[in-house]
């Protein structure tokens, strides 16, 4: 068994086909000792409360998910170390808690760095029935429920899963059922298309027919699909545009088919012109969200839910919360993050998601979203997620979609346990070194939120022109004396999107927070930091200190026992996170340097 699941010593038998009798089959080898009692209480839904009784004997309520839930937070706790609670009950605070594969029926997974896709090969379905099982397992560990197994972008011939393969994946639906996992599917929104309609206009009756009729086939083959996931009109996908239709007439015609079945439609709003010209000044693509869905809020359907990355650009190593995240208050909004480490280490560099969704939660108010989604960082390699500690960002993630104030350290301090026998000071070196990565790895690559200066296409090591002149609206605009984009009132107008509050506190160059300030600003090189620093000094020390703190990083996690197959490929993966730091640290500070000139205040090596 792998990843976390290697604390549960069984395997599980093929036959258990309901959410309870997992949960009674899990608690009875967990506990050997102790005895558990059941009731459903639908009422609970997801739900669970556990009571411990007079006779020490336990009670789980809940509806039948709600009951496995409960027996998975049981195990998590023991097995972690934790003493039982006599009491222990917990709802989710989002009901979709989705993973997004990004897999291709090639058997090709997009931005993925764990192997081939678990799920498909050679253009048709290619699956271990076990690995399936463990799959579920691991999603019901940690309280995940829904499952969209192919990639947003729908290449031929992943329209079949709706047409000759539907009854294929209905057999994969029906291994992941017990677990309380629900499939979806992404679709192509011109599919119609495929069939003779000369159009897919939201608008035409024979195609919102062709839909329907489709919704109901699609429905009898698998009655509790989750729904339908849509990326339209995004980086050419086909979508409601083509025909003068907006977004909400687009996602409602999906969502009139998919509603007589209790199916929803996520629709992505990663809308933006991928076509930009570098020349143009007026375009600002992290507006680009905004602009297109704010004006459409409240005529959206009831099962319709835009789902929104958590940033304006695009998974980079520090992005604001989007602002749509805050201006659509009468639409259902799920937040996307993204656990394939695409910009953010390719699974190769350490980099623990969990400090930075807290950060998110610290702006935005929990409320404002009623699903999370997040990108897969699983595929076929024998771990599962390439670099074995990566497996730290799925599970938490699992527990952060349940309840977005999860403690980060309790949270990877729990993961750390279940996965790894340490002693208490190995656990807590790990813990520093995995709460600490995302901050090192920001540091060496794009501090200050300046983003976009990673390798083009590829978005593994530096370049940093490699998107300056490109199409894709993502410019820093470095020259000899200034960095960065204005997005105040008086630049791209950018920071006006959002609550005033917000406003107020990036405005200023003065008072913004380091962190996010050459997002919101164009500063010259000689800009006095709030620590007295200038800008690019500060630039040079980011950068040699993320090398420092990787190497020091490195020198932990050699000294720690980890268990072979995983010891060999974390070395190895230190060993090249260790190179691409230096390449990092040294080609941004020499483009800095051979731009402003400005030497380093502490004499460092930096290339002429
Ligand atoms: C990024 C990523 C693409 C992906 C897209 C999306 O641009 O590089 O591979 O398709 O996001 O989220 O749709």
């Amino acid at each position: 068994m792998k990843a976390w699941l290697s604390c549960l010593k069984t395997d599980l038998p093929t036959d258990l086909c309901r959410p309870e009798d997992l949960a009674e089959f899990e608690l009875s080898h967990a506990f050997p000792h102790e005895i558990f009692h059941f009731e459903t209480d639908e009422s609970l839904g997801e739900g669970y409360r556990i009571i411990r009784k007079p006779d020490r004997s336990f009670l789980i309520s809940g509806g039948p998910c709600g009951i496995l839930y409960g027996a998975y937070a049981l195990i998590r706790l023991h097995l972690s170390g934790c003493s039982l609670p006599d009491t222990l009950s917990s709802s989710p605070r989002y009901s979709l808690r989705m993973i997004n594969c990004w897999d291709n029926m090639d058997g090709s997974v997009e931005r993925g760095y764990s192997g081939q896709s678990l799920f498909f090969n050679n253009g048709r379905f290619s699956y271990d029935p076990f690995r399936m099982r463990e799959l579920g397992r691991l999603m019901a560990s940690v309280g995940l429920n829904v499952l969209c197994i192919n990639n947003v972008n729908v290449h031929y011939p992943a329209q079949l899963l709706l047409e000759d393969y539907l009854s294929e994946a209905s057999v994969l639906a029906d291994i992941f059922r017990p677990f309380g996992v629900r499939l979806m599917f992404s679709v192509d929104y011109s599919q119609p298309m495929r069939h003779g309609l000369k159009t897919a206009d939201p608008l035409d009756p024979d195609v919102q027919n062709w839909w329907k009729e489709t919704a109901s086939r699609v429905y009898k083959a698998i009655p509790d699909l989750a729904g339908f996931l849509v990326k339209a009109d995004s980086e050419g996908r086909p979508g409601p545009f083509t025909y003068n239709r907006n977004h909400a007439e687009g996602a409602n015609m999906l969502a009139d088919a998919v509603r007589p079945y209790g199916g929803k439609i996520i629709w992505r709003c990663f809308v933006y012109n991928c076509r930009q010209d570098w020349r143009d000044t007026k375009t600002d693509r992290p507006m680009a969200a905004w602009e297109h869905y704010a004006g459409l809020d409240g005529r959206f359907a009831e099962n319709v839910i835009l789902q929104i990355k958590h940033g304006p650009f695009d998974f980079q190593v520090r992005e604001p919360v989007s602002p749509l995240l805050f201006g659509m208050k009468k639409t259902n909004l799920a937040m996307e993050l993204q656990l394939a480490q695409e910009y953010t280490g390719h699974q190769i560099d350490l980099y623990t998601m969990i400090p930075m969704w807290k950060e998110l939660f610290e702006e935005l108010p929990a409320g404002n979203i009623m699903s999370m989604a997040a990108v897969s960082n699983l595929g076929r390699d024998a771990n599962y997620t390439g670099h074995p500690l990566a497996a730290v960002n799925f599970f938490t993630y699992g527990l952060f979609s349940w309840d977005p104030e999860t403690d980060p350290s309790l949270a990877v301090s729990q993961w750390i346990r279940l996965t790894y026998s340490f002693t208490q000071p190995d656990t807590q070196a790990l813990l520093s070194v995995l709460l600490s990565s995302r901050r090192i790895y920001e540091k060496y690559t794009a501090p200050l939120g300046i983003g976009w200066m990673v390798n083009p296409h590829d978005h593994y090591g530096p370049n940093p022109s490699g998107y300056e002149y490109d199409l894709w609206g993502t410019y820093h605009k470095a020259n000899r004396d200034a960095v960065g984009i204005d997005r105040t009132a008086v630049g791209t107008g950018y920071l006006l999107q959002y609550p005033e509050s917000i406003q107020k506190k990036y405005s200023n160059p003065e008072t913004c927070p380091d962190l996010y300030l050459l997002f919101y600003h164009r500063l010259p090189y000689t800009f006095r930091m709030q620590d007295g620093r200038t800008l690019i000094q500060r630039i040079y020390d980011d950068h040699f200190e993320g090398y420092a703190e990787t190497e020091a990083m490195a020198k932990i996690i050699r000294s720690l026992p980890f268990p072979e197959p995983d010891k060999a490929v974390i070395l190895a993966r230190m060993d090249r996170q260790l190179q691409n730091a230096k390449e990092w640290c040294d080609i941004i500070n020499t483009f800095f340097f051979r731009l402003s000139g400005v030497k380093d205040a502490h004499g460092r090596k930096i290339y002429d």
